[in-house]
């Protein structure tokens, strides 16, 4: 190893060492080397690389044992400047975000919460799509380790009735320009039911609870950044208008009854799909509606 990399021996230790402490173990035998032993379950950076095949995102990997959470260090690092595509990704958020002011449970080292710096190029009128790319990769990667995930309005998946994976897009405007967006994900991999939250262990689930497999979070990091920038790629090429229409495809939604609940209204109707700005159209008796945001509760 030492020739190989062109350093002394006593270098070559050191590095080892500094891999046990992050909980790797190898075995030692004299005159012949070392050899890996144990790989950590972890998210590092050279872990995830390991299964990359981006361009860009991904490319910077900032990573966090804990973090207050991945969407807030994601935007501070964005305000002071870092490159489109970097990930922030964390083993566990104290104060994970989710949806409408809502908490996201982040128990540490079993699921995967990573956010994306984005700066695309459109006007915020024309943004509101780019939050269907988390779902439609989270929906890629979760076909991809084997289970039959399904879209939930606006940025929820859902496997057998269940949540699965949360998605949150957070911006900075400014004037007439998007500055930049984080998109972030968060994915339940190997969490059991007894690490859920109290509260939503009836409503949520895991690839684990799914599967009863363990999965290599890295490899699902990987997949999951790589199917964002094929859904980047796509959207700067066709149109963020491009990323309703295929969600729209792939939930299936159009001519089904949904109910759609905001703070103070219910709205009841079918639905005619999604229109080019990303809104959900609801026929409510003759009557079409462009829905924002809210939660689809049927
Ligand atoms: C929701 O369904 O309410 C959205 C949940 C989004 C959770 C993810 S976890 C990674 C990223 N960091 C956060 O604080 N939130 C998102």
């Amino acid at each position: 190893m030492a020739s190989r990399l062109g350093i002394s021996r006593t270098a070559v230790w050191k590095c080892l060492k500094q891999l046990e402490e992050l909980g790797y173990a190898f075995e030692r035998r004299k005159g012949a080397g070392y050899r890996l032993m144990f790989t950590p379950d972890r998210l590092y950076p050279w872990e995830i690389e390991r299964f990359l095949e981006t361009a860009c995102i991904g490319r910077e990997l900032v990573y966090r044992d804990s973090v207050d959470s991945t969407n807030a260090l994601a935007f501070r690092l964005a305000l002071e400047g870092c490159k489109e595509g970097t990930c922030v990704v964390a083993e566990s958020q104290v104060a994970g975000r989710g949806r409408l002011e809502r908490q996201w449970h982040s128990p540490h080292g079993k699921n995967l919460y990573v956010s994306v710096v984005l700066r695309p190029q459109v006007s915020p009128a024309r943004i509101y799509p780019l939050s269907f790319i988390s779902s439609l990769a989270a929906f890629d990667t979760l076909k991809a380790a084997g289970v039959e995930p399904r879209l939930k309005w606006p940025n929820d998946v859902l496997v057998n009735g269940r949540k699965i994976c949360g998605t949150l897009i957070e911006l900075s405007v400014e004037a007439d320009t998007v500055r930049f967006a984080i998109i972030g994900i968060g994915l339940n991999i190997n969490m059991k039911r007894i690490d859920m939250d109290p509260a939503l262990r009836e409503r949520a689930t895991s690839l684990l609870v799914e599967t009863k497999n363990f999965f290599e979070r890295p490899r699902i990091c990987g997949i999951l950044l790589g199917s964002l920038e094929k859904y980047y790629e796509t959207a700067r090429q066709k149109g963020m208008e491009e990323m309703g229409r295929l969600w729209e495809e792939r939930a299936g939604v159009k001519g089904a009854y949904m109910e759609i609940r905001q703070m103070n209204r219910v709205y009841r109707g079918i639905s005619e799909g999604i229109d080019r700005d990303g809104a959900m159209l609801l026929n409510e008796n003759g009557v079409v509606t462009r829905v924002i945001a809210g939660d689809v509760v049927v």
